[in-house]
């Protein structure tokens, strides 16, 4: 079985969890709507990572909506003890499964409540706020009626800690100035790095940043240098961009998604992937081209 210490590990939430986590979102149906294509598979998926390690797992309630955090307590509740969910809230599905922003104090509440309810839980360990100002990447713009009206629910005890997701450095500050932030949430693969300065940043002040679309989203990325070097070393295209964040910085904590076992196995290997300098500077390149 892999050993996923060898990525090591980074506190988060007041926990410490290794760097190798798992994402839940590809657990529900196609375009993230509605139930999966594999139900046992997805409940099975869970369950191995579990097994396997993992101490990290990213959900939200507006997956399905409702499906993913339903499959994720089914699979695994009652929860291990040493098992950080961590989920997100700001959004809510159309009919049509369109992603629409919900970002009243009302909507906030109520989507806190519909995580509880769904993951079975009395306390959220972390929850993310996430801007919907542009879909895939952070744009300015206010957040402080909503990350104040989250901090009055961690008061009262719904929620541990908050965290952020698709925002920029300076709403990152923003939120700062109002509560403590535990992670930050954005885009960032070896193809997608517009936040190598926040990602730093954040190093610095031992705050944690977790990639979305680590392997490049609902089309992973496809790359012939990437194919190229891990044909090389005998891995497969998707560990090596693991195993690139993995060395990029050690505040990075991977939710790589799927929905097979086979897959889940692959990219959880990547933890025992060492990369050698030239290989790091051969990659970083790839960005570059
Ligand atoms: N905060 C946000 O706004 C936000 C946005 C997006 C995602 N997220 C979170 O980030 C997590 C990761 O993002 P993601 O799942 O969207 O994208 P991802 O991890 O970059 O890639 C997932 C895609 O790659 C495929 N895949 C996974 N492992 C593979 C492998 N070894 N070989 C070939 N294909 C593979 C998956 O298909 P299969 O199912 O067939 O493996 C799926 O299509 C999500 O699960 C979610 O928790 C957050």
């Amino acid at each position: 079985m892999v050993d996923l210490s060898q990525a090591g590990t980074f506190p988060l939430a007041g926990r410490t969890v290794n760097r190798m986590g798992y994402g839940a979102m590809q657990l529900a149906g196609p375009g993230v709507f509605g139930p999966p294509r594999d139900r046992v598979e997805a409940l099975a998926v869970l369950r191995a990572a579990v097994e396997a390690g993992v101490n990290h797992i990213d959900t939200s309630d507006f997956y399905g909506p409702h499906v993913t955090n339903q499959i994720l307590r089914e699979a695994l509740h009652p929860y291990p003890d040493d098992l950080l969910i961590v989920t997100k809230v700001g959004a809510v599905r159309g009919q049509d499964g369109a992603w629409l922003a919900a970002q009243s104090p009302e909507d906030l509440t109520r989507a806190v409540h519909d995580n509880l309810r769904n993951l079975g839980l009395e306390r959220l360990d972390l929850v993310n706020l996430r801007l919907m100002g542009d879909i895939h990447e952070p744009s300015e713009g206010p957040l402080d009626e909503q990350f104040a009206t989250l901090a009055r629910l961690r008061d009262e005890g719904l929620i541990g800690h908050l965290g952020l997701s698709n925002v920029t450095p300076a709403q990152v500050r923003q939120a700062q100035a109002i509560a403590p932030v535990a992670c930050v949430q954005n885009q960032y693969n070896l193809v997608h790095r517009a936040d190598d300065a926040l990602v730093d940043d954040l190093a610095l002040q031992g705050i944690a940043y977790v990639p979305f679309f680590p392997l490049g989203g609902f089309s992973p990325i496809q790359s012939d240098a990437l194919s190229a070097i891990a044909g090389e070393l005998a891995v497969s295209p998707m560990q090596l961009a693991l195993a690139w964040l993995l060395a990029r910085s050690p505040n990075l904590l991977l939710i790589p998604g799927t929905s097979r076992r086979a897959h889940l196995f692959e990219n959880l290997a990547a933890a025992e992937l060492a990369l050698t300098a030239e290989t790091r500077a051969r990659l970083d390149r790839i960005a570059a081209a």
